[in-house]
């Protein structure tokens, strides 16, 4: 029997215990013995939990309990589950965690660790819940030259541009609704400002290049900008508006960005609605390929972390190698990456001035608006910036995807 201890005893940390208890038989059969929580660290009690027994609160218990084999860690944020982690790997446990902050700050170094005491520090459920892409990425893309990651790796932005579109209402009213259902975590503004989606593009993009990815590095805009009249604009434009953790990858050339994107109707991340995640994974070989389902939420998330735990006790005394180098890659500039772009300006702008900035544009027009809208030709951002600039203030800019 193999002995787990959970790290925070919150949404994901008791759907772990959930999902080992509830699937007790079949985790046996196929992790080769049985699972058992023995630990559980928070530092509420849980009174009438059916598992109240097993809550501590201190971690030097299981530090000292020699019969832990796996911890999982569903505490979130860096600290103290970065040391709590650490600890564990350097005394010969494995760890699965569901920590993206964890993951995208310390991923390479922890891979490490877990390497040199043969042991495995596995996280799949860090990006996308209960999504399979992490593995996907490491070993069923393990031949692919991976040219492109682009996700929507947020499922309450992309739950609040459904109902802007689907109800016309504003971007305030989506995201009240979206709090009113629980989606939205406990500071929207890691999900509105795209904070999360960063996160979770920085592991995606460190794991298809093999190598440090910082998520400060990368440009990150969420959807506060995005109006209802955007989202009619996308309409008639046969597009919809998605925020996208993106990254291009052109040879030693790593282009990554969060923002919300004009995606085409017939691009495959264009039918994702509600708060589903999905991830395109463009390689030179197999071409595109997608991964869909619930990215966040407390049973598919455990789901994930728990065949963690499963693949760590089938693979006791060895390690499964990730290949994720801890030199940082430094990210190539926006800049340079031509792309078309929606632009919409006030209706006194003439169309002269337009062109001259511009370039050749497609006007888009939009019945009882007093404004100009237009999307460019393919232009590079840093071109896209300085011709901006020439016509002064604009109502708004979305980038085209596909
Ligand atoms: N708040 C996240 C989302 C869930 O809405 O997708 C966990 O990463």
């Amino acid at each position: 029997m193999a002995n787990v201890a959970v790290l925070g005893y919150g949404t994901i940390g008791a759907g772990a215990v959930k999902v080992v208890q509830t699937n007790a038989k079949i985790i046996e059969k196929r992790a080769g013995q049985a699972i058992n929580v023995k630990h559980i660290l928070d530092l509420r009690d849980f009174p009438g939990d059916p598992n109240e027994d097993k809550v501590v609160h201190d971690y030097s218990v299981i530090e000292n309990d020699e019969d832990i084999d796996v911890v999982i860690e569903c505490m979130g944020g860096t600290e103290p589950a970065y040391t709590f982690v650490k600890k564990a790997l350097l005394a010969g446990r494995s760890v699965a965690t569901s920590n993206k902050e964890l993951v995208a700050s310390h991923g390479a170094e922890l891979i490490q660790i877990a390497r040199d005491h043969k042991v495995n520090f596995l996280f799949e459920a860090s990006v996308g819940g209960g999504i399979p892409i992490i593995r996907p990425i490491l070993t069923c893309l393990s031949a692919e030259d991976i040219e492109e990651v682009s996700g929507i790796l947020n499922g309450t932005t992309n739950y609040m541009l459904m109902r802007m579109e689907e109800a016309g209402c504003s971007f305030e009213e989506a995201l009240k609704e979206a709090q009113e259902k629980g989606y939205a975590e406990l500071h929207p503004e890691a999900d509105v400002e795209g904070y999360d989606a960063c996160r979770k593009i920085a592991i995606l993009t460190s794991l298809a290049i093999g190598q440090q990815v910082d998520y400060e590095d990368i440009p990150t805009e969420g959807i506060t900008s995005i109006t209802a009249d955007d989202i009619k604009y996308a309409t008639i434009m046969g597009r919809k508006i998605k925020l996208l953790g993106s990254s291009k990858i052109r040879g030693d050339k790593v282009y990554a960005m969060v923002a919300p994107f004009l995606v085409d109707e017939k691009h495959p991340l264009a039918g994702v609605t509600d708060v589903f995640n999905a991830i395109f994974v463009h390689g030179n070989m197999v071409d595109d390929t997608m991964y869909y389902g619930r990215g966040a939420g407390s049973l598919p998330t455990a789901s994930a972390v728990i065949a963690d735990v499963i693949d760590c006790v089938k693979h006791f005394g060895k390690n499964i190698r990730i290949y994720w180098k801890p030199e940082k890659k430094e990210l190539s500039d926006w800049g340079e990456f031509s792309r078309r772009f929606f632009v919409r300006v006030r209706e006194d702008v003439s169309n002269a001035d337009i062109q001259d900035a511009f370039g050749k544009v497609d006007m888009i027009t939009l019945g009882g608006y007093k404004e100009k809208a237009f999307v460019t030709e393919s232009i590079r951002e840093d071109e896209f910036k300085a011709a901006a600039e020439k016509i002064g203030e604009l109502i708004n800019v979305i980038r085209l995807e596909g």
